[in-house]
């Protein structure tokens, strides 16, 4: 994929998270820690997805509006746009699993481009259930994108993931 334009666009959120099975409080979200790895790598430009409504710091109060959020097919508002999408023909896109997919402002962020043509490479971090059906959500929402195989990592696994994160970066060039 040499001289291809390419983005990272994640979701992150800080605040308590699980690490190794327990509750601590993420001073960087762990997709983000994967995320930086990824910029370090390619060069890419980088866009933080967030929404204006933050979530509880707290994580189970967290959990209980994603899993609300998810039931009501929410597409929650984020605060910024990518000006010149246009100009990206490739994506890395970057979600922690949140009850088996990516968070609900992942929906928002996908609905708010035309991403066809465009390449879309999932990367996600998770606490045991890997990348769940989220790849399937991708493809159901971009029909038009090449969407290749994405890397999951557990969340207490991503300090130590260079060698894993550019090992995976290889196969794409
Ligand atoms: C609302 C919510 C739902 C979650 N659901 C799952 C899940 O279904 N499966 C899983 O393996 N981990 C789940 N997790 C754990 C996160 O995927 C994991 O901690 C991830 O690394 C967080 O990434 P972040 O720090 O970038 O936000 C959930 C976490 C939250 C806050």
């Amino acid at each position: 994929m040499t001289n291809s334009k390419s983005l990272i666009a994640y979701y992150s959120r800080k605040g308590e998270n699980y690490l190794n099975g327990s509750i601590v409080k993420l001073l960087v979200g762990n997709t983000e820690v994967i995320a930086k790895k990824i910029q370090e790598l390619t060069g890419s430009d980088m866009f933080g997805i967030d929404t204006v409504k933050l979530y509880p710091l707290d994580y189970t109060e967290t959990t209980k509006v994603a899993a609300k959020e998810k039931t009501e097919n929410a597409r929650p508002k984020l605060t910024g746009v990518v000006d010149n999408m246009d100009s990206y023909n490739v994506i890395y896109l970057g979600y922690p699993n949140w009850w088996g997919t990516f968070p609900m402002a992942v929906f928002t962020f996908l609905e708010s481009y035309d991403f066809s043509g465009k390449t879309i490479i999932p990367f996600c971090t998770h606490e045991g259930s890997g990348i769940g059906k989220s790849e399937t959500d991708i493809k159901k929402l971009c029909p038009d994108s090449m969407v290749l195989p994405g890397l999951a990592i557990r969340g207490g696994s991503v300090a130590g993931a260079e060698n894993l994160v550019e090992n995976w970066l290889k196969q794409h060039r």
